[in-house]
């Protein structure tokens, strides 16, 4: 395939005079993506402006948010770039995958969506006593019956786009609000009254794989799946603790273990039926190297000051200095500095404890 595009560009090269150098480069954008799309699901640590025009306090459309990022402010709920940001860039893709709520009624390519929603759990109900979200269950369904037919108009018909659809990483991280904004907001919820720790994350990790099934119907091979970093030490989780809350700790290294499992079994009983492929991702797992470690100097409060019992950045109030210090920007989300060094394990890196059973370089492979 790669062979056959580059002969053609090739060739294209040789036909077209200098003058329309804009245009080859048109025609060769198709060989660069190390995969044929990109599709992403998740909450407000993949968002990238999918909560603009929601009606939600849960939005970082204003600054500080995109400081340093080019365009700046977007809806990002980070400095810079999110995770799936940098790995569209690690991926060869020619810019950022775009939000969902951005792609036009009409299209005439594709490479990639993204669907996640600041807030968004995998219950429905996690995170809406701020405002609307788009929960797991809503993503997959506007994947399934708004953007599956384009792409199956576009390549003409469901088994060419299923094809197609097959060579695309799908790209999950999603549950920390199930949690934080969810099962520990008791006050709100009674899914603490309803659910041992153990019988929640089992819940969520049902309604996950229900989600995944879902995707396969429409093309979905390759994932890459995002368990929960420490929630308990987030620089929001010690403000309103006074340090680490454990319990948090104990919960998403709960939910993680089921993930694990669920892709221990996905790969076990789907992969020889169906050629499918399944990663974990243990964010817990990240280890810097000691010059990184050196690097990070802040690692228990945020970067822009928050108010008390929210994670989002004060609009008001002008964020610390030197932003690759911190690896948190905002009480929850990390800055592009830790982003990037997160990305790049996801993608190549070495430590089957942070991609097991392999990384997202060898699972697009595969
Ligand atoms: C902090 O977390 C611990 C458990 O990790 C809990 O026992 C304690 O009540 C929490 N403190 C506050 C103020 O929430
Ligand atoms: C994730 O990594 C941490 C740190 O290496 C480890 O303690 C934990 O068991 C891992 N979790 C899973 C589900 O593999
Ligand atoms: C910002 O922090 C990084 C990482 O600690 C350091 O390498 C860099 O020199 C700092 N920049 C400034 C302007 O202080
Ligand atoms: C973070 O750690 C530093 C150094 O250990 C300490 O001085 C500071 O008070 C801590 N900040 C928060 C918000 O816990
Ligand atoms: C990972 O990919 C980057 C960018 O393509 C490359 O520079 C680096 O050498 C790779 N690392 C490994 C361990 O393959």
């Amino acid at each position: 395939m790669a062979t056959k595009t580059s002969k053609s560009c090739l060739l294209l090269s040789l036909v077209l005079l200098v003058s329309n150098c804009m245009q080859l480069q048109y025609y060769c954008v198709h060989a660069k993506p190390q995969v044929a799309c990109f599709i992403i699901f998740g909450g407000s640590i993949s968002d990238v402006g999918n909560n603009n025009n929601l009606i939600t306090t849960v939005k970082s459309n204003y600054r500080p948010y995109g400081i340093d990022f080019a365009r700046g402010p977007t809806g990002r709920f980070t400095n810079g770039r999110t995770v799936v940001d940098i790995l569209a860039q690690l991926l060869e893709f020619e810019g950022f995958i775009p939000p969902f709520a951005n792609i036009p009624g009409n299209i005439l390519d594709f490479e990639g969506v993204n669907y996640a929603s600041g807030g968004a759990g995998i219950r429905p109900e996690s995170g809406k006593h701020r405002g609307d979200n788009i929960d797991l269950r809503r993503q997959i369904i506007n994947h399934k019956i708004i953007t599956y037919p384009k792409i199956v108009a576009l390549r003409g018909g469901w088994e060419k786009a299923n094809e197609y659809l097959s060579k695309c990483l799908y790209h999950v991280n999603i549950g920390s609000s199930d949690y934080i904004n969810n099962y520990f907001l008791p006050q709100i919820y009674p899914t603490s009254q309803q659910f041992t720790l153990d019988q929640y994350a089992d819940d969520l990790i049902a309604r996950l794989s229900q989600n995944i099934q879902d995707l396969q119907d429409v093309g979905a091979r390759k994932f890459a799946l995002v368990g929960l970093g420490r929630l308990g030490c987030t620089p929001f989780a010690r403000l309103t603790n006074g340090s680490c809350d454990e319990r948090l700790n104990v919960a998403s290294s709960i939910f993680n273990v089921k993930l694990r499992t669920l892709v221990d079994q996905l790969n076990n009983n789907l992969s020889p039926i169906n050629n499918s492929n399944f990663i974990f991702v243990n964010t817990t797992a990240l280890r810097l190297t000691s010059s990184q470690a050196q690097g990070f100097t802040v690692t228990n409060a945020s970067c822009c000051p928050t108010r008390r019992g929210s994670t989002l950045c004060d609009p008001n109030q002008t964020p610390c200095n030197n932003r690759s210090q911190y690896v948190y920007w905002d009480g929850i989300r990390p800055s592009d500095s830790i982003n990037q060094i997160i990305a790049k394990l996801q993608y190549n890196g070495s430590n089957p404890a942070f991609t097991y059973p392999r990384n997202i370089k060898n699972l697009i492979q595969s």
